[in-house]
C-alpha cells in the first residue's frame, strides 16, 4: 500500500488542531474506516466539514457531488419517516447510510448512571451538516484526518500545490468494498432467499470483479464524483443493449425485444425500488393506439410495502438477457407496431408515499411526504421506443 502523507504547506485554517492528524503510514482498513458512528475528532468543528467548505478548493468534486443523489440523502423522503427525539433508534438505523457522521445524529447510544444502554443527546450534533447527507466528510474525514485514494497527480505537479490540510492515502478508496459499506446488507435481511440489498455480492460474482472493474470504474469515471445510477437515462442506456426482431403477415404481428445487461456491473436494476415496464401495442396509420392490442412485461424485483413478500424477481444479471415476446392477431386498421421501455426509478417509494398519505399515517410528516411523492412521481422516463411499419 502506498501510504504517503501530503505536506501541509500552509497552516491549516480548516482543522485547527494539527494533532488531529495521524502519523504517516498508519494503516487503516476499510472496516475500520466505516465503523459507525463515524468520528471526525473532537477538535474539528462541524462547519469545517460542510461540503461548501471543501468545495472552495475542490470545486469539481463539489459540483459533481451536488448534482448526485448522495447530496440529497437526507431529503423529504427520509425526514418524513423520522422522529429523531421520540424514536432515536430508528433515526440512527437510517443515518447509518443516509447521514453516517457522528455529528449528523441528534442522539447517540450511551450509558445512563446505572450503566444501561440509552440514547442521549449528542452535543456535537449539527443540523446543517445532517442535511448535507452523504457528504465529503462522510467518505473522507475521520479523527485521524483527511483520507483519500493514492494520489493521481505526477509528483512534479504536486509540489506546487498548497494543501490546507494533510491527507492520508488508502488504496481501499479504489476498491468496491468501500461502497459495500452502504450498498450491501448482511445475511439476515433475506427475502425469498435473496438479500434485500445485494449490490456488492452481485458485482463480486460477476466478470467485473474478476477483471477488477470496480464500482468506481463505472460510477466515478476518472475519479469524478458523478454517482449516476438508475435515475440517469444516459447511464442506464449505456448499460443495456436492445435487439428487436419482428415479423408480420395479414393474420398476425410478432416481435421479440431482447434486452441484454451488457454493461451494468450488477443486476439490472440492483434494488427493489425501481421498476422497468416494457410495452408493445399496435397503432393505426396516424399513430393512435388500438384498443386491446397492448401487451406488457416488467423488469424488477417487486416487493410489498411491508417488505415481507416478493411478488416477482425478473432482474437481469450481468451479461444475461430478458426477452419480451409480443404476439397479436392483426386488426384491420393496424399500421404500426410500437415498442416502448419506460423506467420508474422510484416505483417502490412512490407506492409507499402514496399509501402513507392515503392512510393519513400519524407516524409520518405529511408536508415532507407530499414533497417526496412529487419528486418520486416525476422521475420516470422513456428509455427506448421503436416504431415498426407493418407491411
Ligand atoms: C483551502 C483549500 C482546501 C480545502 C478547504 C480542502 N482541501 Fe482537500 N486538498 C487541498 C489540496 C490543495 C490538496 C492536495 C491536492 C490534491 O491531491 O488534490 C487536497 C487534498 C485532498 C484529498 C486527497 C486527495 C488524494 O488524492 O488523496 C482529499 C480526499 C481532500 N483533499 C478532501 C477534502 C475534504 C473532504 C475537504 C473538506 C472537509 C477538503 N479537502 C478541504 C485543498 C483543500
Ligand atoms: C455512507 C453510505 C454510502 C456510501 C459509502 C456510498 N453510498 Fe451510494 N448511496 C447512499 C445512499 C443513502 C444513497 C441514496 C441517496 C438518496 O437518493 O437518498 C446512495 C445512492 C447512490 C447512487 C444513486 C442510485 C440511484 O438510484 O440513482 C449510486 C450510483 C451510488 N450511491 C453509488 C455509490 C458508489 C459507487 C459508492 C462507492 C464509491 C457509494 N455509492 C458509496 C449511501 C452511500
Ligand atoms: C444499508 C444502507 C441503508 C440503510 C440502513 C437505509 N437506507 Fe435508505 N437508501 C439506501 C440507498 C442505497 C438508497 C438508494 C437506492 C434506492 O433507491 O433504494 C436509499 C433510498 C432511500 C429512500 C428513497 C430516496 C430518498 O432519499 O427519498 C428513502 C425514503 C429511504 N432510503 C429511507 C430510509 C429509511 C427511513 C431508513 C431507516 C429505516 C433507511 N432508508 C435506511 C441505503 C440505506
Ligand atoms: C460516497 C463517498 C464519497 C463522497 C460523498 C465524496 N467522495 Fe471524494 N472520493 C471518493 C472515492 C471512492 C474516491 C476515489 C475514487 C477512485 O479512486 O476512483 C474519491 C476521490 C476524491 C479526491 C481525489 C481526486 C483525485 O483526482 O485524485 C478528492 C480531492 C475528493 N474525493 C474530494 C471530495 C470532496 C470535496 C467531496 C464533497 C464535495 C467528496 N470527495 C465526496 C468517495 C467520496
Ligand atoms: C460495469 C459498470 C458498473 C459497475 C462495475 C457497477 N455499476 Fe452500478 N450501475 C451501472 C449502471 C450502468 C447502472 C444503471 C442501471 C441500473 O440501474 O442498474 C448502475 C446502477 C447502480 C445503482 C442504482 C440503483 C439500481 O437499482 O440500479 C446503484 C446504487 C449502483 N449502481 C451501485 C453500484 C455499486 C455499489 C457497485 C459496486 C459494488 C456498482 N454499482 C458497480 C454500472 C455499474
Amino acid at each position: 500500500m502506498r501510504a504517503l502523507l501530503l505536506k501541509a504547506l500552509v497552516l491549516s485554517l480548516l482543522f485547527t488542531a494539527a494533532a488531529a492528524f495521524s502519523a504517516p503510514g498508519e494503516a487503516a482498513d476499510v472496516n475500520e474506516h466505516w465503523r459507525r458512528p463515524l468520528e471526525t475528532g473532537g477538535s474539528v468543528h462541524a462547519e469545517d466539514l460542510y461540503p461548501e467548505k471543501c468545495g472552495l478548493c475542490h470545486r469539481d468534486q463539489y459540483n459533481d457531488w451536488k448534482n448526485a443523489l448522495h447530496s440529497k440523502s437526507t431529503g423529504p423522503g427520509l425526514l418524513a419517516q423520522l422522529h429523531p427525539l421520540k424514536d432515536p433508534q430508528t433515526a440512527v438505523s437510517c443515518y447509518f447510510c443516509h447521514a453516517p457522521l457522528k455529528t449528523q445524529n441528534e442522539e447517540l447510544l450511551g450509558e445512563n448512571a446505572s450503566g444501561e444502554a440509552v440514547f442521549l443527546p449528542n452535543s456535537s450534533y449539527d443540523e446543517r451538516l445532517k442535511l448535507s447527507g452523504v457528504n465529503c466528510a462522510a467518505c473522507h474525514v475521520r479523527s485521524s484526518g483527511v483520507a483519500g485514494p493514492p494520489l493521481s497527480m505526477p509528483p512534479a505537479r504536486k509540489q506546487n500545490i498548497k494543501a490546507e490540510h494533510d491527507s492520508v492515502q488508502n488504496v481501499f478508496f479504489e476498491e468496491a468494498e468501500f461502497c459495500a459499506a452502504c450498498h450491501q446488507l448482511d445475511n439476515g435481511y433475506e427475502l425469498n432467499g435473496r438479500i434485500l440489498v445485494n449490490t456488492y455480492e452481485e458485482w463480486k460474482e460477476s466478470e467485473y470483479a474478476k477483471n477488477k472493474i470496480t464500482c468506481q470504474s463505472c460510477h466515478m469515471p476518472g475519479r469524478r464524483h458523478l454517482f449516476r445510477g438508475v435515475h440517469d437515462q444516459e447511464m442506464v442506456k449505456g448499460g443495456l443493449s436492445f435487439d428487436l426482431q419482428s415479423t408480420d403477415n395479414p393474420e398476425s404481428v410478432k416481435a421479440t425485444l431482447k434486452i441484454t445487461n451488457s454493461g451494468v456491473g450488477h443486476f439490472f436494476p440492483t434494488y427493489v425500488t425501481p421498476l422497468v415496464v416494457i410495452s408493445g401495442f399496435l397503432t393505426d396509420s396516424k399513430g393512435n393506439a388500438l384498443k386491446g392490442t397492448l401487451m406488457e412485461a416488467q423488469i424488477g424485483r417487486k416487493v410489498t410495502l411491508d417488505l415481507e413478500t416478493e411478488l416477482f424477481d425478473t432482474r437481469i444479471p450481468p451479461f444475461r438477457s430478458f426477452e419480451f415476446n409480443y404476439e397479436m392477431k392483426r386488426v384491420e386498421k393496424a399500421g404500426q407496431l410500437v415498442l416502448e421501455v419506460r423506467v420508474y426509478p422510484d416505483e417502490f417509494y412512490q407506492r409507499f408515499f402514496e399509501s402513507a398519505l392515503k392512510k393519513q399515517d400519524p407516524d409520518m410528516k405529511h408536508k415532507e411526504l407530499r414533497e417526496a411523492l412529487r419528486t418520486t412521481s416525476e422521475s420516470s422516463y422513456l428509455l427506448f421506443r421503436k416504431v415498426v411499419e407493418l407491411r
